[in-house]
């Protein structure tokens, strides 16, 4: 019984750990973004470390990330993602807050 529940956490943990990457890759996201590497937009742990202390930043970002916009990391905006829903963006924010 034990060991099954230690089986079922496990795999849990790995589909979601899974989820997300899946998720920005299918969105499109990661054409521009990479977790660790700089491409056209920011990386995601730096987005992670930038906002570590921000207890509002899943709202803002989640909203920014539909909409698009810039001025935050340089001049390079990034175009409006109506492709995700709001909960598919809090949730894609939700995995670059803790990429850190
Ligand atoms: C066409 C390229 C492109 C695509 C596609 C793209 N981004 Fe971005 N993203 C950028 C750029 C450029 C910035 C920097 C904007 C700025 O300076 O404010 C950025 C910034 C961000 C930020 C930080 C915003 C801030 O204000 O600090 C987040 C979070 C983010 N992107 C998430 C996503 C997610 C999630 C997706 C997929 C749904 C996505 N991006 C798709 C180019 C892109």
């Amino acid at each position: 019984m034990k060991t099954a529940l230690i089986l079922t956490t496990t795999l849990l943990m790995s589909a979601s750990a899974f989820a997300n990457p899946e998720l920005a890759e299918k969105k499109g996201c990661l054409a521009c973004h990479a977790v660790d590497a700089k491409r056209i937009g920011p990386n995601f742990k730096e987005i992670a470390a930038k906002y570590a202390t921000d207890k509002k930043a899943v709202a803002v970002l989640a909203a920014k990330v539909r909409k698009g916009g810039g001025g935050a990391w340089g001049s390079i905006p990034m175009p409006a993602n109506p492709q995700v829903t709001e909960a598919e963006s809090k949730q894609l924010v939700e995995w670059i807050l803790a990429t850190k």
